[in-house]
Parts: C-alpha cells; structure tokens; sequence
C-alpha cells in the first residue's frame, strides 16, 4: 500500500502515521523530519533549508522531489509506504505519479487529515519532541511521564521545534491554505482521497483513519 497523509500542521500526520506505518511495517517517509535531520547534521541541504523552514515557509520542489524519489526507492519502502508531508504543491503531486507510473506502482490513497484551526495552534504550542527518536508529546495531551524527558530515552530532555512558535505556526496555515490544500481537490478529482477526522483525541483519529482505509485497526 502506497499512502499519502495530506494535511495542515499539526493535524496528527506524524503521530498518525508512525502507528499506522509500524503496524503494516510499510517505511514512513517523513519530509519534515529527513529535512530536520540535514539540519541537525549541518548538511549542505541542512543550511539550504534551516531559514526557509525557521521562517514557516516551503523548501524548493525540486530538492523536494529529489529526497522522496531516493527514499521512497530504498528497500524497505517496496512493499508500501506512508508519505507525510509530501507532496504539498501540484509539481510535487505531480512529480510523484510520474516516479511511480515510471516503477509500474501507484498511489493507493491519499487521507485527508482535518481539524479546527484554533485547536491545531493548541497542539502545536503544546508540542514537544524527543530529539533522539522524534516521538511526539503534548503538553496537554500526551504529557510525558517525569515532565520533561522522553519515555523511552530516560536521559533526552525534550525539546520544542524552532517552527512551533505561535507566529511561524500561523504563517505554515498560511502557506498550507495557498500551496497545500489545493491539492484536496486535486486528488478528490482522482477520485483518490479519503477523508478523516482529526480533531479527536489520537485513539478517535485512528479509528477514523482505518475506516477510511477500510481495515480493522489495532487501536493506539
Ligand atoms: P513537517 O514536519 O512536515 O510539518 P507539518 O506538515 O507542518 O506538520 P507537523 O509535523 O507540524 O504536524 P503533524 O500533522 O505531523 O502533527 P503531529 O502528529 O506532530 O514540515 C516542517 C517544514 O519542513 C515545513 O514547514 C517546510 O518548511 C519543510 N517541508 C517539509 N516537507 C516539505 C515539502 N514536501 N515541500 C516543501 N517543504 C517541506 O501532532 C502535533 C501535536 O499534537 C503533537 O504534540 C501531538 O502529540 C499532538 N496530537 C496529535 N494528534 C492529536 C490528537 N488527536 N489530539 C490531541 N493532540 C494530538
């Protein structure tokens, strides 16, 4: 199964899709966590990308399409993979059906992912992440245990990402509203789209998530 989880920030694609990846044993592909990774690395693509990431905006479609064609062609990504975070333009959506139409594969489906906006800039502000294996916290939510380290790291301090500050999380809606979800109609065109409630709580998304699919889920 090829997937894509199409949707705005903070909706629950990346804790949504590290379950449902790690359930079917299909690779998670993540855009924003390889690019958070060249930046932690200081890679040449890591300083392209820092200020243009820092400022809530996109990184170019070309490098974009680039990373996801490489990844999306290692091993464990053959049997299936779940897409987070890409595509996000119609060049990248487009550049995506060619690589699999070229590999004789397609896209599955594409879930669309929604919830109220103000509650997305809760979750947001209230995110914290384990630097060392990027598992997600809340704050309010899915505090961890001690109040600050990751459960399965007991010495990593948890951090907040550069980009959840309350002004650069308005602005990726921004850019999210003119460059990304114009891709829901595109898909919807395909006939490829599922939609999927996310403003619930991450056992309620889920369930939502596999009745799009169409699959009985083990719930989180
Ligand atoms: P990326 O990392 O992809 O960020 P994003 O799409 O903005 O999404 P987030 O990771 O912020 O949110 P999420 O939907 O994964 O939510 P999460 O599960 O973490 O991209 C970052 C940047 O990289 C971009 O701005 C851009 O610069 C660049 N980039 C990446 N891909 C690109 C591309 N293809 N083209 C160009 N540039 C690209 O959940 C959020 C919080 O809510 C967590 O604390 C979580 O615990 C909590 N939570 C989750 N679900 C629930 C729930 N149901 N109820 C309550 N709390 C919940």
């Amino acid at each position: 199964m090829r997937l894509v989880l199409l949707g705005p920030p903070g909706v629950g694609k990346g804790t949504q899709g590290r379950h449902l990846a790690r359930e079917h044993r299909w690779a998670l592909i993540s855009t924003g966590e390889m690019l958070r990774e060249a930046v932690a690395r200081q890679t040449p693509l890591g300083y392209e990308a820092r200020k243009t990431m820092e400022a809530g905006l996109l990184v170019g479609d070309e490098v974009m399409i680039g990373l996801v064609r490489e990844r999306s062609n290692d091993a464990d990504a053959r049997e299936g993979f779940v897409l987070d975070g890409f595509p996000r333009t119609v060049p990248q959506a487009d550049a995506l059906d060619s690589m699999l139409q070229a590999r004789g594969q397609r896209l599955d489906a594409v879930l669309g992912f929604d919830a109220p906006r103000e509650e997305l800039v809760r979750r947001l502000s209230a995110r914290r992440e384990c630097p060392v294996c990027k598992r997600a916290y809340n704050l309010a939510t899915a505090p961890p245990p001690d109040g600050g380290h990751c459960d399965d790291h007991p010495d990593t301090l948890l951090i907040q990402r550069e980009d959840d500050s309350e002004a650069t999380v308005r602005r990726r809606l921004e850019v999210y509203e003119a460059q990304t979800a114009p891709l829901l109609e595109y898909y919807r065109g395909q006939g490829r789209l599922r939609k999927v409630q996310a403003g619930g709580t991450v056992a309620e998304v889920y369930r939502s998530l596999a009745e799009a699919l169409g699959c009985r889920e083990e719930s989180v």
